[in-house]
């Protein structure tokens, strides 16, 4: 709308007159008022377009870098108040499923919108057990890797290669064929990621157990050696199955923000989940988990944390597996974890860093610059000292964010395709460039 009469204050709304969900806008340029309809307390970034200054004008856009105030999708999967510290997973409190569920009911729950009944649960687990195997040839595309290859490179590129064999992947709007590949996918992680490992220890691959758990086979396909039957330790597969619950999905983070993009241009699922386990790599997500031990481990020793807590807030270094986007209050799955590790460390163990590490979250707790900030633990602080307690090498804590993650990647690509207001994401530039100019030839270079 146009209006005659521009408005130049904000103004509440007079008791008498009825509320209107809108949101009035007045461009100083030209004094002129716009009325854009408010849903969900949020605007649509094309009714910004009709806002300009000459007809011939593209119209207005929204700047937003790294996407922090812009909803890019209407998603029914995940919630979390970060305020709060509250994450759900399709309704359900992720402290009950914690407790109450498995990793496979969670990620049935995630992908198909409800909880399984038996029989579902059943066929579900039945599906995923028989797509753990993997084509052969895949194991001779492994051992092209170098015996030190980061696991997640490995993996990457495993995922990637799944499209070649299964080239009926293409066919994303076959309800029947995504079914399928969310079995294989869902199915192979584990399998891809142990093979990884195994391949940099330079030992035998471990074929799947079917009799096994998720998690179970897992553990046995990492750690078989010459025992005829390997039966997992019962307190670290339950371990291993909170984690893997806790780190299923996180709404629209940089690699569920990868699978969506990347989906969006129709390509298959494989090659677009391996975009999202190369997002989710990077030190600032999934890769973070990795740096925070190393982290502690380059601290060393209680004593030093204060030095290194100075470096941090002159700006030197960061403290990693703090901090996150969303939460501005304690990270409701790193509370869990923390609980998760004792269990294991009364197992296996303490872990010699934890002292450390409880050490850094209590200054940073009462430090201004951490307080101010909003600063708290994240997911990644404690899952390394449970993981390194567990036997893992460090280049293995992002696997083992990515193994379970790809449940809530599938949901999230499948809820994408099938929105209708979805189309290719393809976001807006400003440019800031040369205006044109003539090429000019080598020699009159400078
Ligand atoms: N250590 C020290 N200072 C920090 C940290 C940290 N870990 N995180 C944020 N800050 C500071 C940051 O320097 C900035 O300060 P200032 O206002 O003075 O410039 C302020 O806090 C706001 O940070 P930001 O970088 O604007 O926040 P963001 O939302 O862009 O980044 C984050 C979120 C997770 C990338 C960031 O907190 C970070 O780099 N943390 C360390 C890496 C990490 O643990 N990542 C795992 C995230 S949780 C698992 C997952 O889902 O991937």
């Amino acid at each position: 709308m146009d209006s005659a009469s521009p408005t130049t204050q904000s103004k509440t709304t007079d008791a008498a007159s009825p509320r209107r969900e809108t949101l009035t806008v007045t461009d100083n340029r030209t004094g002129k008022s716009y009325e854009i309809p408010i849903t969900h307390d949020t605007i649509r970034a094309n009714d910004l377009r009709q806002i300009k200054v000459q007809a011939s004008d593209f119209g207005m856009m929204s700047y937003d870098p790294s996407f922090s105030n812009t909803a890019s999708c209407k998603s029914r999967i995940t919630f979390i108040d970060g305020d709060k510290g509250i994450l759900r997973y399709r309704g359900y409190p992720i402290e009950e499923l914690a407790e109450k569920s498995t990793y496979l009911e969670t990620a049935y729950l995630l992908l198909y919108g409800e909880l399984p009944n038996s029989t579902q649960l059943r066929d579900w687990h039945h599906h995923i057990t028989h797509h753990t195997f993997i084509h052969e040839s895949i194991k001779k595309f492994l051992d092209g890797f170098h015996y030190d290859a980061h696991p997640m490179g490995m993996l990457i590129s495993t995922i990637a290669a799944l499209s070649t064999f299964y080239p009926d992947a293409k066919h994303i709007f076959d309800p029947e064929s995504r079914k399928k590949q969310t079995y294989r996918l869902v199915g192979k992680m584990p399998t891809l990621a142990a093979f990884a490992y195994r391949h940099t220890l330079g030992m035998p691959y471990v074929y799947p157990d079917n009799e096994l758990t998720y998690t179970g086979n897992f553990l046995n396909m990492l750690f078989r050696t010459s025992e005829t039957r390997y039966r997992p330790n019962p307190t670290l597969e339950h371990a291993l199955d909170v984690l893997f619950i806790l780190h299923a999905d996180h709404e629209q983070n940089c690699s569920a923000n990868t699978v969506r993009g990347v989906g969006s241009s129709h390509v298959d699922p494989f090659s677009a989940t391996a975009a999202a386990v190369a997002a989710l790599y990077g030190s600032l997500h999934g890769g973070a988990n990795e740096e925070a031990l190393r982290m502690l481990m380059e601290i060393g020793s209680v004593q030093k944390v204060p030095e290194f807590i100075k470096r941090v807030k002159a700006g030197e270094t960061k403290l990693m597996g703090f901090g996150h986007r969303i939460y501005k209050n304690y990270d409701t799955r790193a509370r869990i974890i923390k609980q998760v590790a004792y269990e294991v460390f009364e197992l296996m163990g303490k872990n010699p860093l934890l002292e450390i590490a409880l050490e850094c979250e209590r200054i940073a707790l009462e430090d201004e610059y951490f307080v101010k900030r909003k600063l708290y633990p994240n997911v990644d602080f404690y899952t390394g000292l449970i993981y390194q307690s567990m036997g893992f090498p460090m280049t293995m804590f992002p696997v083992l964010f990515a193994i379970p993650r790809m449940s809530g990647w599938v949901a999230q690509w499948e809820e994408m395709l099938l929105d209708p207001e979805q189309k290719i994401a393809r976001p807006r530039q400003i440019y800031l460039g040369h205006d044109t100019r003539p090429y000019v030839p080598i020699d009159q270079r400078k």
